[in-house]
């Protein structure tokens, strides 16, 4: 297992590219299954999730190679399938559910493990079911798997809305489905997210007649086959934010290549809101992209993570990671995963001072992060640990960063081009920087004192007095993180 070490305090600067979307990635790569023909895909990232669904695919007979390249991924579909998608590559990675409508409106069957335990909050699928249902699906759930059967789906008037927003990856088995179903289908309260027009674009490629895709409600006219496609991924817009957090949180100044405003909206407002300078810029060669500067003045926020065109839930905990270093008291609530703040206590141990109430986390800031032993819990909570760790002061090792291959490309390759000081190595006590070694005596007095002064400091006791937020303009001084002159690492100005 790798690990991660990051020396913190250096501010990114350069231009970095952005890989191509996971989850646009994903739900084609899952659809591909229902096409007829090849389907010759650009610019899908290497990722773990995307080996799992390749081995998903793979499972059900189709066969998927990539050209090393070009980097294109081309999926020929099943001859004939079992329609099983096991359990023990589904459990890995709850989108290979994504498979359950394509298999079932091409190949009449699909039997797919139900997902299982996830760390950001319960994540149950029973709006594809009743979408599914809708379609003329027999759906039973035997032995932790369901079994969906159908000669043809039908089309049918659906709403997919449910507690906390649409779905996602619920409307793309819908779309999917209805995509091969004999009549017209509508769904209402449809996610509106880029991915689930990207997916729209790829299936009206391949012969689909789909329309208002990017809107909640959508219409598909049933074909009865859907030909080989050739389509280009679009740039990944969660990867797109957590670059700009990161820059904001290292006073950096980066360009972001490829990131597309109208997917970013959102994260714009509220990052200016905070006082990051962004603007659309381009590259010598005619790229365009997004310049992000980072400012020693920032604001708090109060910030709710919605359903598109909201800001993501998927960026949630990277803007938490960045509140924690600015001056006063911010909000940051989650209304699609309201449990998913497992990176807080990890936040906790490097400063910060959070307090969880309910769907929301309060943050009191500016916290003097240090750099510390930290675990990841997910995906999206590693990259918060990875800007809080870029932000801290001296060295923070980060473990389990197979959750981060999850879903980001070389993301620490990516960093170190930008100026980060950021190693990979295996995780092993030997590795651990000295900094951490908590052997000697010395760091157990320091370690004693800390205690007993925290004693002292609880969380929150010195919060602004002043009615913060940010409406009236409040605004002052964060730490200024800046290398020192010497070799003994950064410093931080106050
Ligand atoms: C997708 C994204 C994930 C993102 C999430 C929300 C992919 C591969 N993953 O996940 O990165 O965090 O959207 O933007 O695209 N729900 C139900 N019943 C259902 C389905 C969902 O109640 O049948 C609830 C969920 O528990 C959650 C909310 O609806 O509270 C949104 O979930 P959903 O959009 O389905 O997430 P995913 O599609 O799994």
């Amino acid at each position: 297992m790798d690990m991660l070490i990051i020396r913190g305090g250096i501010p990114l600067a350069g231009n970095v590219r952005l890989a191509g979307a996971k989850n646009a990635s994903l739900p084609i790569m899952a659809a591909s299954i229902a096409v007829s023909g090849l389907s010759q895909l650009r610019r899908v990232p290497h990722l773990a999730d995307v080996s799992t669904l390749t081995q998903v695919l793979e499972s059900l007979g189709a066969v998927v190679t990539r050209d090393l390249s070009t980097g294109e991924l081309t999926i020929t579909p099943p001859h004939a399938t079992t329609g099983i998608a096991d359990y023990d590559l589904v459990r890995r990675m709850r989108a290979s559910v994504c498979v359950l409508g394509p298999l079932l409106a091409r190949w009449g069957k699909a039997v797919v493990s139900l997902p299982g335990g996830c760390n950001i909050g319960h994540r149950p699928i029973d709006l594809h079911l009743k979408g599914l249902v809708a379609l003329g699906a027999r759906i039973r759930i035997e032995r932790g798997y369901v079994h969906a059967e159908a000669t043809r789906l039908h089309g049918a008037e659906i709403y997919l809305g449910g507690p906390f927003g649409s779905t996602v990856t619920g409307t793309a088995n819908i779309m999917t489905a209805a995509s091969l179903a004999r009549g017209i289908t509508r769904i209402s309260a449809a996610a509106c997210e880029p991915e689930i027009v990207d997916l729209g674009n790829y299936l009206n490629a391949a012969g689909a007649r789909i329309t208002g895709h990017g809107t909640p409600v959508i219409e598909i006219e049933g074909v009865d086959e859907l030909h080989g496609v050739e389509h280009e991924v679009i740039p990944d817009r969660i990867e797109a934010g957590t670059m700009m957090i990161a820059a904001a949180a290292t006073c950096g100044d980066v360009l972001i290549e490829d990131a597309q405003p109208r997917h970013l909206s959102a994260v714009i407002d509220i990052l200016r809101q905070i006082g990051v300078t962004i603007e659309p810029s381009s590259t010598n060669d005619g790229r365009t992209g997004l310049h992000v500067s980072g400012a020693a003045y920032l604001n708090p926020a109060d910030c709710t993570a919605l359903p598109y065109p909201g800001v993501p839930t998927d960026l949630q905990a990277q803007l938490t990671a960045l509140l924690c270093l600015v001056p006063g008291i911010s909000v940051i609530t989650d209304k699609v995963f309201p449990d998913r703040f497992m990176h807080v206590p990890e936040l906790l141990r490097m400063g910060a001072q959070i307090r969880r109430e309910g769907a929301s986390a309060i943050i009191a800031g500016p916290a003097h992060l240090s750099g510390t032993n930290v675990m990841a819990s997910d995906l999206r909570a590693s990259a918060a640990l990875v800007i809080a760790a870029l932000a801290a002061e001296g060295e923070s090792v980060i473990r389990r960063v197979y959750h981060l291959d999850r879903g980001y490309e070389k993301h620490d390759e990516k960093l170190r081009q930008l100026g980060a000081q950021i190693q990979r190595t295996t995780d092993h006590p030997e590795a651990l920087p000295e900094s951490l070694r908590m052997t000697g005596e010395s760091t157990m007095e320091q370690h004693k004192i800390e205690e007993i002064s925290s004693r002292f400091t609880p969380p929150f006791q010195n919060q602004p007095t002043k009615p913060h937020f940010l409406s009236d303009g409040y605004s002052i001084a964060r730490p200024m993180v800046s290398q020192s002159d010497d070799s003994s690492g950064p410093v931080v100005d106050l």
